[in-house]
């Protein structure tokens, strides 16, 4: 079998570990596989930086376009971000050139996802996005693999580690918001843009990927209904906290008869609880299933080994040939979503 050639477009914390997962298990990921896999190229918007990982022996590309259409890459494997500019275009390079795509880029499917995944479906190649949900955590995976025959009834969680590290931080150490959102971004948890964090955008981006793959629906990031953490004060904090609860930042997505339910807005959770338990920088998805009843998956939702292990999950289906529609559903057969008020009042209780 001729080796399964990779061009990695980003070489931040996601690149890195990914180019330290080839390296470290070549040999694993081949016998596993049956194929190797290797990295022909390279690209980031500063060559020189020391990333603490040997980067020079592979091809150098000052464009990521260019790169998605060079002959010796099979898969792109796009770790930019940005929902539009040199993601996007790169990403649709890439499909044009009949490349597999793996990318972690919520942004990018939660505004994009459909029209890509038509194009990757036109030209026979797979776009996958495991990494872009809840990091290290294979929700995707389990949603449309191992759950493939079960109707999902709801899909919950805490999908942005961030804004869970800030609320923990804020209930354990007693401090206010604005305290621990300086802390968070001295440990360069923080997006670029921090409003897509303490938002909530970026935690929606989420829910509206998990909706669609839950629920055959098209993307509807605009569905979502979206509350941030930035007014949760530390005495709302200590309130719920005298009540039995912890304040948690949860997504819910729900199909009723009215339509398709989107939520992602701060929460009471009683505090014995797993999710009220979760602690700082984790992700908490849970899946109720008509089948398999009620599923939780937690773990890191972020960082360079997490992240980087779903960007490698990705490309060792595409190493086996396994084909899978991006979002479980062949994208031509998704139904646009309609989207309805979410019932639940938030916060609210939520027991699991
Ligand atoms: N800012 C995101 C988070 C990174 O905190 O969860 C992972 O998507």
């Amino acid at each position: 079998n001729d080796p399964l050639r990779l061009g990695i477009a980003g070489l931040g914390t996601v690149g890195v570990g990914v180019v330290k997962i080839v390296r470290r298990h070549a040999a694993m990921i081949e016998a596993r596989t049956g194929r190797q896999v290797a990295i022909s190229a390279v690209s980031a918007r500063s060559r020189d930086k020391d990333r603490g990982v040997e980067i020079g022996h592979y091809d150098w590309e000052d464009d990521p376009v260019a790169m998605a259409k060079r002959d010796d890459v099979d898969v792109f494997v796009e770790l930019m971000g940005g929902s539009d500019g040199p993601a996007k275009a790169a990403v649709e390079a890439a499909i044009a050139a009949g490349k597999h795509v793996v990318t972690a880029n919520k942004a990018l499917l939660a505004h994009h996802g459909q029209d890509l995944a038509l194009a990757a479906e036109k030209a026979g190649v797979m776009l996958r996005f495991e990494a872009a949900v809840a990091g290290g955590i294979p929700v995707i995976k389990a949603l449309t693999e191992g759950l493939a025959a079960n109707e999902i009834t709801r899909v919950m969680g805490v999908m942005n580690g961030t804004c869970n590290y800030i609320l923990t931080r804020m209930y354990d150490a007693d401090l206010p918001y604005e305290t621990v959102f300086d802390e968070a971004d001295k440990l360069g948890y923080l997006e670029a843009d921090p409003q897509l964090d303490v938002g909530g955008i970026d935690a929606g981006h989420k829910l509206a990927l998990l909706a669609s793959i839950a629920f055959g629906t098209q993307v509807n990031f605009d569905g979502v209904e979206l509350e941030g953490i930035e007014h949760i004060s530390i005495r709302d904090i200590e309130q719920a906290a005298d009540m039995g609860y912890r304040i948690k930042l949860l997504g819910v997505a729900q199909m009723t008869g009215r339509g398709l339910e989107q939520r992602m807005s701060p929460c009471l959770v009683p505090a014995t609880s797993p999710l009220g338990q979760l602690e700082g920088g984790t992700n908490m998805v849970v899946i109720e299933g008509d089948s398999v009843g009620q599923i939780v998956l937690r773990g890191a939702g972020a960082g360079e080994g997490p992240t980087a292990s779903a960007v490698m999950g990705d490309v060792s289906d595409i190493a086996r040939g396994i084909a899978i529609p991006t979002f479980g559903t062949p994208a031509h057969r998704l139904a646009p979503a309609k989207p309805a008020r979410a019932t639940v009042p938030a916060p609210y209780y939520l027991r699991l």
